[in-house]
Formats: C-alpha cells, sequence, structure tokens
C-alpha cells in the first residue's frame, strides 16, 4: 500500500487519523469529504501537500468515487453523519450518507479490487444496564437504538455481505467514544469546553448518570492502522481503552479542570431513547493484533483537550452560535 482513500478525514476522527498517518507512516493519503457542517478544511492544516490532498465530493457519488480508484490502494472509511441528537430531528443524511455511502464504496472497492476498512461504533449494540457485569464484544448481537445507529448498523451488515457475497477484502472496527483535538462542538465534552471559555454552565442531560467508555482520537488511530495492515479479512474489531465514565463525573472533572466548582453544571432535558451505557471488551484486538492504547490517563488527555480548545478558538468559534441555537430550540 502507498496511497490511502480516507473519506471524512476533514472531520473529527478522520482528521486525527489523517494527521496520525502523516506522522507515523509513509502513506500518501486522499481525503474525500463533503464538507458537511462536520468538516472542517482547517482540520488539515499544518499537513505536507505532497503527501495529502482533499477532494471535495460526496461518498455517494458513484462517478466521483469510481474517478479516484484507479488512485489509491486502500479505502479507510470514516465520513459519516455523526451526531444522535441530530439524526433524532432529521434522519435523512443519516441513511442517504450511512447507508447509500457505504454501498457506494463498497461498490467501487468490488469493481477495482480494493482493499477497504469500514469505521463504525459500538452504538451498533445498543446499550447496557448500569450494573450488567458483561461488555460488548464481537459476538453481541445488533441492537441500534436510533437513527444513527441503525444506519451505522446497516453499514456493518452492508459490509459483512460484501465480504462474504463478493470477495472485497473488508474489515470493520467498532469503537466507543472519542475525544481529542478537532471535534465539533456538537459533541458532550466540546460543548462543555467551550460554554465554560464563554462563561455558560455545562449542560447534563437528565441526571448525568449515563456512561460512556471513553478512548483518545490517537489510540483510535493506532487502532485502525493496525486492523488496515494487520486485520484478518472478513473480521470484525472492538476498540476500547477501558475508559468508562459517567456523564456527571466527566462534567465534573472538566470543571475542576478549567478552574470551576465540581458542581456548577445544569441539568437539561433528557435525549429521547437515551442509551444507558456502552463498554468495550477489546481483547480480540490486542490478543490477535497486539495492539494496546497508549492513552490511558483520561485526566491528562482531557487536560490537552481543553488546552486545544482554549488555543484554537479560531477554529471552533464559527460554528458555536449556530449549535447552541439548535439544542436551545430543544430544551437542552
Ligand atoms: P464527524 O461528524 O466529526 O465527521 C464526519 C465527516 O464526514 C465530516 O468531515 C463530513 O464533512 C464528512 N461527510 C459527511 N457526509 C459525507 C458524505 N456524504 N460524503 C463525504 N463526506 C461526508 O464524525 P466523527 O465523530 O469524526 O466520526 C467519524 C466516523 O467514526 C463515523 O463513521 C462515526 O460513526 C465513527 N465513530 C465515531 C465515534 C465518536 O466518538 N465520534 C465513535 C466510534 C465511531
Ligand atoms: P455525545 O457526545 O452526543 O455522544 P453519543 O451520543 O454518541 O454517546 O454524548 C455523549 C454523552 O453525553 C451522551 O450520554 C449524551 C450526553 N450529553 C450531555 O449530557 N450533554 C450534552 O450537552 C451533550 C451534547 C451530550
Amino acid at each position: 500500500m502507498s496511497t490511502l482513500l480516507v473519506t471524512g478525514g476533514a472531520g473529527f476522527i478522520g482528521s486525527n487519523f489523517v494527521h496520525y498517518v502523516v506522522a507515523n507512516t509513509d502513506y500518501d493519503v486522499i481525503v474525500l469529504d463533503k464538507l458537511t457542517y462536520a468538516g472542517n478544511r482547517a482540520s488539515l492544516d499544518g499537513l505536507p501537500e505532497a503527501r495529502v490532498r482533499l477532494v471535495e465530493g460526496d461518498i455517494a457519488d458513484a462517478a466521483l468515487v469510481d474517478s479516484l480508484m484507479p488512485e489509491v490502494d486502500a479505502i479507510v472509511h470514516y465520513a459519516a453523519e455523526s451526531h444522535n441528537d441530530n439524526s433524532l430531528n432529521d434522519p435523512s443524511p443519516f441513511v442517504t450518507t450511512n447507508v447509500i455511502g457505504t454501498f457506494t464504496l463498497l461498490e467501487a472497492a468490488r469493481r477495482h479490487g480494493k482493499r477497504i476498512h469500514h469505521i463504525s461504533t459500538d452504538e451498533v449494540y445498543g446499550d447496557l444496564e448500569l450494573d450488567d457485569p458483561n461488555r460488548f464484544t464481537e459476538h453481541t448481537p445488533y441492537n441500534p437504538s436510533s437513527p444513527y445507529s441503525s444506519t451505522k448498523a446497516g453499514s456493518d451488515l452492508l459490509v459483512r455481505a460484501w465480504v462474504r457475497s463478493f470477495g472485497v477484502e473488508a474489515t470493520i472496527s467498532n469503537c466507543s467514544n472519542n475525544y481529542g483535538p478537532r471535534q465539533h462542538v456538537e459533541k458532550f465534552i466540546p460543548r462543555q469546553i467551550t460554554n465554560l471559555i464563554d462563561g455558560v454552565h455545562p449542560k447534563l442531560y437528565g441526571a448525568g448518570l449515563n456512561v460512556r467508555d471513553w478512548i483518545h482520537a490517537d489510540d483510535h488511530s493506532s487502532a485502525v492502522l493496525t486492523i488496515l495492515e494487520k486485520g484478518r479479512i472478513g473480521e470484525t474489531y472492538l476498540i476500547g481503552a477501558d475508559g468508562e465514565k459517567n456523564n456527571k463525573e466527566v462534567v465534573e472533572l472538566i470543571l475542576t479542570l478549567m478552574g470551576e466548582a465540581p458542581d456548577s453544571y445544569e441539568h437539561v432535558n433528557d435525549r429521547p431513547g437515551h442509551d444507558l451505557r456502552y463498554a468495550i471488551d477489546s481483547t480480540k484486538l490486542r490478543e490477535e493484533l497486539g495492539w494496546a492504547p497508549r492513552f490511558s490517563d483520561f485526566e491528562s488527555g482531557l487536560k490537552d483537550t481543553i488546552a486545544w480548545y482554549r488555543e484554537n478558538e479560531a477554529w471552533w468559534r464559527p460554528q458555536k452560535a449556530e449549535t447552541e441555537a439548535k439544542y436551545a430550540r430543544s430544551g437542552q
């Protein structure tokens, strides 16, 4: 392999992957990104032009995707509509991008004989009770709750069928909640950090007892690279770093790290159908492929993330007012 097509490479996790690949490998990258509200050219700033090229376009545009195939050796597929709250307000782009877009890439991979790695989420498994001793594994049945997670589940199943029916060389990874630089301010952690910069209290949905299993975006990138290079074709790997925390604990830590009283948050309307807990067992990835996370200290990763938002206000400021106006309309 020498050139990767990274779809969604101007988004949060995709851009972190592109930075990671440039810093740690010899691969060149073509980013295919529609630059929706969630995509940001500035997320690719500082990368060498000789190694990274941005193509602005839609993954559901079969002619465009086809035209890029001769230039690439493998596809790493991040592009998606990614926010649960948006999927509850308007599911339509979730179906188009997550399902039809993935179908379009699979067909191109099939026609041109290209390796494809599909990025997915642990949310395809539904949720766990707070006291359930089990975590999600590769054998957990799919049980998605929201339009977002159901379209991701649909895309995963397409990938599995294209492997079995057409021999497409694909792998899938399902990762837990990511944090780190360049995440849109609509998401939980950056929303609270940027609210505090603006002198606004953090907002907790409901009682704040929902649990997410946090992983740093760089650990997600190293796992994806490992699977791309060493994963067995047709296999699914779960990616997680043993980072379970409830939302209240995360908000209290952000408040403390930003010099505020740990209880100065507000409770707002809960999300309809709000998944209670996600938790990943990543034994298969660790034992079979020898991967291990490097960011084991959530507090220091969060400190760096807070510093990034403080130092990069020009990156997030243009999206902040519109994002908060949308939340205000749903009492959140
Ligand atoms: P994001 O919303 O920050 O970025 C998505 C990117 O895809 C944006 O740059 C956007 O412009 C682009 N895009 C959207 N529709 C497109 C289309 N039709 N054609 C081309 N580009 C398009 O999302 P993210 O949080 O970086 O998530 C990336 C991937 O990782 C998604 O597949 C998501 O399901 C998965 N994932 C995310 C998390 C998380 O915690 N955020 C966890 C596990 C898995
Ligand atoms: P989010 O970042 O939207 O990720 P996901 O829904 O994919 O897990 O939300 C993470 C958790 O934080 C989730 O339980 C919802 C909650 N949340 C809040 O409590 N307040 C907020 O302002 C937001 C955006 C999310």
